[in-house]
């Protein structure tokens, strides 16, 4: 892979990156599109494949996470995608992690809220295997998703701190017909979990109403309650947090207004679903 992008460099082609963990949905190929936009025709687009185990929990669902390689690259054809990087773990960390592999990147303030609370080893593990990537396929640009609001943030931020040539595009999310924001992860829901769901969903409309119809910035405290409460009306939610913080700091806000940036993760019986939006 670095071998490639090297040659395509020395021609000056430019290489559009999109990193993800596969069992592609329409918002992965939305990135794939927008990859092909920032490049042109010209230039080549690289879809990363790689389910990262050090950025899963010991008791998250790394073992049963979705895999479906076959189905991804043909829906990376289907998209025009230039390369598909899919590295074995062999590859990736030789040896295993903690034996011959020992250096990770570590973003000590963005990743501390939210889902680096609830997930205390998560980031470490996305920084380092975002960073890997940056060095193995070196895109002159890359494309993030806002479902994983925090995510892009710390990855522009790494890149910002650490000097990565790379430039960190965000797209927008991707959502179901409902609301629901696609992904891998939906497919856990069966039966009426799905319906369920969408109180992820319900609860940042509602909450968004309420910002834009008030004339004063309403109390997080209050947001906060209210999201509790349509929670808790779905037999199989449980809300994990809610958050609302400024869009670049990721600091937390006292008061709300439109502008604020809302996060919540909330549990739908064993499946964790996280969303967010600009209010
Ligand atoms: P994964 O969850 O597969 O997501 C890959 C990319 O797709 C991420 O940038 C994510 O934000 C984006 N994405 C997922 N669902 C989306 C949706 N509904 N709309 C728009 N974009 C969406 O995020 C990861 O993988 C990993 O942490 C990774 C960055 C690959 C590092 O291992």
């Amino acid at each position: 892979m670095q071998r490639l992008s090297k040659l395509w460099q020395r021609k000056g082609v430019r290489v559009g990156f999109v990193p993800t963990m596969g069992y592609l949905h329409a918002g992965h190929l939305s990135l794939v599109r927008r990859a092909r936009q920032l490049v042109g025709n010209r230039g080549k687009v690289v879809v990363s494949i790689y389910v990262n185990r050090t950025q899963f929990g010991p008791r998250e669902d790394f073992s049963r996470y979705p895999r479906d390689l076959e189905q991804d690259m043909r829906l990376c054809r289907a998209e025009s995608a230039d390369v598909v990087f899919a590295p074995s773990d062999k590859e990736m960390y030789p040896g295993g992690v903690g034996e011959s592999f020992s250096t990770f990147v570590l973003e000590e303030k963005l990743s501390r809220g939210m889902e680096g609370a609830a997930r205390p080893t998560h980031f470490r593990g996305v920084t380092t295997v975002v960073a890997k990537l940056f060095n193995l396929v070196q895109p002159s640009v890359a494309v993030f998703g806002a479902k994983d609001y925090q995510q892009a943030v710390i990855v522009k931020r790494m890149v910002q701190d650490l000097n990565f040539p790379v430039k960190i595009d965000m797209a927008p999310i991707c959502r179901e017909a409902d609301g629901l924001a696609m992904s891998s992860r939906n497919r856990y829901l069966k039966g009426n979990l799905r319906m369920q769901a969408v109180v992820l969903w319900r609860s940042i409309e509602k909450i968004h109403a309420l910002v834009r119809d008030s004339s004063r910035p309403i109390p997080a405290g209050r947001l906060k309650t209210e999201v509790r409460r349509l929670v808790k009306r779905e037999p199989a939610a449980r809300l994990d947090y809610v958050e609302f913080f400024d869009h670049n700091s990721l600091a937390p806000e006292a008061k709300v207004k439109p502008g604020t940036h809302m996060a919540l993760a909330v549990f739908i019986d064993k499946t964790r679903l996280i969303d967010n939006a600009r209010l």
